[in-house]
């Protein structure tokens, strides 16, 4: 009798794993109504990217404007015309309508807003955003803002350096300003600034985006600038700024518009190269770059102050006050996971190539839920948006089964992550269309789930495979499949 009972434990207990395995291996499935109230589904574009226009109804240059016409890259061109949305943009909102886009991000180019950078709005500048968000509006579309991507108005460069002085911090603000005045009774999302993190590397270390500077050794063929501290003021200006935007966001204006306001940070999941204590150390180290610990603590975190020294710039006791919860979300851009080693040698810095080409090389899906429960735990379960996630293709292809078994990934690691405890209230593709591409410019690297004939004058745009997948998605609550399982860790070999 004992033994039969014993024997039938062993066997459920067996029979119990057997189904748990089963259930390990197979599919995901998932539809969009399986996502809480309140999620939002978009895509995303930026306005040097998209807009073109740039010398029209007044506009004047921005840094990223120089950067591309100073000949440095002649075969990626220059966002000139783009894909020309400044004349397009009413076709594009009804090519999202018919997609069933919930939400769009896209950004505003402030030299066009306003040109001189400081002081008078340009009145066709106001017309142009006010008549994309009215268009968005009555598509139904949810709108979402964001106010800086790598386009400082030239004139506040050459004025003062931009944002490596603390002169921006007003000059931000004011702009700011004229946004959430201009706008902001139809935006339901702001975004100060995308990715100050990366973009301290590249366009003050490497100096391979604007404003193109670096020192040696660390870049090259910069007109100015000192890699080991200009990196540190950017992201300090830029926090002040993006702090300084929303405690005027939050006094003046939200209590009538009813929108949130926060900030976008680049996030890569980082797995220690070896398991040695070196590093694991540099796994840390690497993950508290996202430099999310000020916005939470009002100072920089142990390890940045450790790895910067005083080459890191400090928060005064006021200044720490205004960047503490100055968010009432955090925006993610999320691509790629990579490893992190104390040996710099071993392992090329990972936001070396922030894009695409890396993004192809590593899908790590589980990596998004990483991040996603490392911030809960370490800083807290605070409201996030994945603002951009996405694949470069580089053959632009229009039977983009590749970018969609990417997308249906990441939206699962998004669910799983959900269900796990993260507070995720969006998702949103980058890019809504192709563009002009931070590196590779039109042709070398395609993230839109619409193409873009970029070789004719009318720019024509042709929807994606990846865009009926997305479209039926939302619209009708496709089912969509993931093996489960998917790759995570995988072996170094894949670097
Ligand atoms: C720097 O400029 C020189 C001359 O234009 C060019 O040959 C070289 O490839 C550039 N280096 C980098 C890293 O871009
Ligand atoms: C960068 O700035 C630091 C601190 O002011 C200085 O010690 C260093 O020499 C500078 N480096 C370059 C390349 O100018």
């Amino acid at each position: 009798m004992a033994t039969r009972s014993l024997l039938l434990v062993f066997l459920s207990a067996w029979l119990l794993l057997l189904l748990l395995l089963l259930q390990a291996v197979s599919s995901l499935q998932l539809t969009r109504s399986d996502f809480p109230d309140g999620f939002v589904f978009g895509a995303a574009t930026a306005a040097y990217q998209y807009e073109g226009a740039a010398a029209e109804d007044g506009r004047s240059p921005s840094i990223w404007d120089t950067y591309t016409n100073s000949g440095r890259h002649p075969e990626e061109g220059n966002g000139d015309v783009a894909c020309d949305g400044y004349h397009k943009y009413m076709d594009d909102v009804k090519l999202m309508s018919e997609m069933g886009l919930e939400a769009y991000r896209f950004t505003i180019s402030w030299s066009r807003l306003i040109p001189s950078g400081r002081g008078a709005v340009n009145p066709k500048g106001l017309q142009f955003y006010n008549s994309m968000i009215n268009e968005l509006v009555k598509a139904g579309i949810q709108i979402h803002v964001a106010l800086y991507h790598l386009d400082l108005p030239q004139s506040l460069q050459d004025e003062y350096d931009g944002w490596i002085s603390p002169r921006i911090v007003d000059d931000f603000t004011a702009y700011a300003d004229v946004c959430f005045r201009e706008f902001g009774d139809r935006v339901a999302q702001w975004t100060t600034v995308l990715e100050p993190n990366a973009l301290a590397q590249h366009g003050y270390d490497k100096g391979d985006l604007p404003p193109n500077r670096c020192s040696y050794p660390f870049g090259s063929n910069c007109t100015g600038g000192n890699s080991t501290v200009e990196p540190y003021l950017f992201v300090h200006h830029s926090l002040l700024a993006h702090a300084s935007a929303v405690r005027l966001y939050r006094e003046k204006y939200q209590a009538a518009h009813k929108g949130i306001i926060g900030i976008n940070m680049y996030s890569i999941w980082y797995y220690p190269f070896t398991d040695s204590a070196e590093d694991v150390g540099a796994t840390e180290n690497a993950k508290a770059y996202m430099i999310l610990h000020p916005l939470v603590f009002g100072e920089y975190p142990e390890a940045m102050k450790k790895a910067a020294g005083s080459r890191l710039p400090f928060f005064s006791s006021h200044e720490s006050e205004l960047v503490t919860d100055s968010f009432d979300f955090i925006g993610l851009n999320h691509y790629t996971s990579n490893y992190a080693s104390s040996n710099s040698d071993v392992v090329k810095s990972p936001l070396q190539d922030v894009t695409a080409d890396i993004a192809a090389l590593f899908r790590d899906p589980q990596g998004l839920e990483h991040v996603l429960e490392y911030i809960r735990e370490k800083y807290g379960n605070f409201l996030i948006y994945i603002q951009e996630n996405g694949q470069g293709g580089t053959d632009g292809s229009m039977d983009d089964v590749e970018r969609i078994e990417c997308l249906a990934e990441y939206i699962a690691a998004t669910l799983k992550a959900i269900r796990n405890g993260a507070n995720v209230r969006g998702y949103s593709i980058w890019s809504f269309m192709d563009l002009y591409e931070l590196f590779g410019g039109y042709y070398k690297s395609h993230y839109g789930l619409v193409a873009v004939d970029f070789g004719s004058t009318k720019r024509r745009r042709r929807p994606r495979r990846s865009a009926s997948w997305y479209s039926d998605f939302l619209k009708n609550n496709a089912v969509v499949k993931v093996e489960d399982g998917f790759a995570s860790a995988a072996s170094h070999a894949q670097l």
